[in-house]
């Protein structure tokens, strides 16, 4: 029996291609460049699988164009690059890739807000510009981490993960969340639950970690901001378009808050304008998942949504299973 055709955006990580390569006829697409939206309507066209990534839409539009499409696989956590309903209106599994990413991502919301609070971006740029003239008391001075409180807007499993890290700072730890997590969870991390309100005006460093929603699009408005102390960042490994960027750019340009560090953005790959030039930001490219471990994982796991579908298994990470009813 022919292999089924599975379209992959990316040529992946060798061991997710190894699945691939075994069960598949695996169309990848290998240029440097991302595949651009006419491109993957037209490989797509006709597929039985396809393995995308977050900067690719499965909408309406691309479900229409792949009559034959049975599984779309994002290797990613996030999934709303994916209209689920709409795939469940065609009939087609959509897989995301949760879990693996946890800690990596956690590691770097820490990255970020060690940096951010301790100036390493600039510390490093001085040194480079060759113009550092030596030790002295009152370079580069900082905001300490340990002690503080650190907020952490959305607790699922990265929120959680980024907590746990905090204990080893001695931090006082609050979350914010729609569904408050068991007691025993609370005690464990040393987490007290908060209304937004409270974690805005309270916490040191806010750390985002809530899925992008029509609830949490521009969570971070001016609004927000404003009740945030001078001296706290904004940390954001989740989605850009939670920060409305301008208004962050407004608070910072304005002193309302002490600087932010943003691994994603609105529209990427654009960055605000206004925000490039601040000394009081960090920019990373959407890298808080990129460790080859963590990558690889997700990868896999993408690769094995697809495999345990067309063995008449129901894919792991399905995320319509039920609304398909998928055994
Ligand atoms: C995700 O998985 O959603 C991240 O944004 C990329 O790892």
């Amino acid at each position: 029996m022919a292999k089924p055709k599975v379209l992959s955006t990316r040529p992946l990580f060798p061991a997710a291609r190894a699945i691939l390569d075994q069960n598949f006829q695996v169309d990848y697409w290998t240029p440097p460049e991302r595949i651009s939206r006419a491109e993957l309507l037209q490989r797509v066209a006709d597929k039985d699988g396809l393995v995308c990534l977050l900067t690719e839409k499965v909408d309406d539009e691309l479900l229409n164009t792949a009559p034959s499409l049975r599984i779309a696989a994002t290797v990613s956590v996030g999934y709303d690059n994916i209209d689920v309903p709409a795939c469940t209106r065609h009939r087609v599994v959509a897989t995301n890739t949760p879990g693996v990413l946890d800690d990596t991502t956690a590691d770097f919301a820490w990255t970020l807000l060690m940096a951010i609070a301790r100036r390493l971006l600039e510390g490093d740029a001085w040194i480079r510009s060759g113009t550092w003239p030596g030790w002295d008391l009152d370079q580069l001075v900082g905001a300490d981490v340990w002690g503080k409180t650190l907020g952490v807007l959305g607790f699922g499993r990265i929120g959680r993960g980024v907590a746990r890290r905090a204990q080893g700072f001695h931090m006082r730890i609050i979350y914010s969340d729609a569904v408050r997590v068991p007691a025993d969870v609370e005690r464990e991390l040393g987490a007290q639950f908060v209304d937004r309100d409270a974690l805005f005006r309270e916490a040191d460093f806010i750390s985002i970690h809530v899925p992008l929603m029509p609830e949490t699009r521009h969570l971070i408005s001016t609004e927000n901001l404003n009740k945030m102390k001078p001296t706290a960042f904004l940390i954001n490994t989740s989605r850009g378009p939670v920060v409305d960027e301008a208004a962050l750019a407004d608070a910072l340009e304005n002193k309302k808050i002490a600087g932010a560090a943003l691994d994603v953005f609105e529209n990427e790959p654009k960055v605000n304008p206004a925000l490039v030039p601040r000394k009081d930001v960090i920019l990373t490219p959407h890298i808080a998942s990129a460790s080859v471990e963590t990558r690889t994982k997700m990868a896999v796991m993408a690769a094995n949504n697809l495999v345990a579908f067309f063995e008449g298994r129901r894919p792991p990470n399905a995320l319509n299973a039920d609304a398909l009813g998928l055994k």
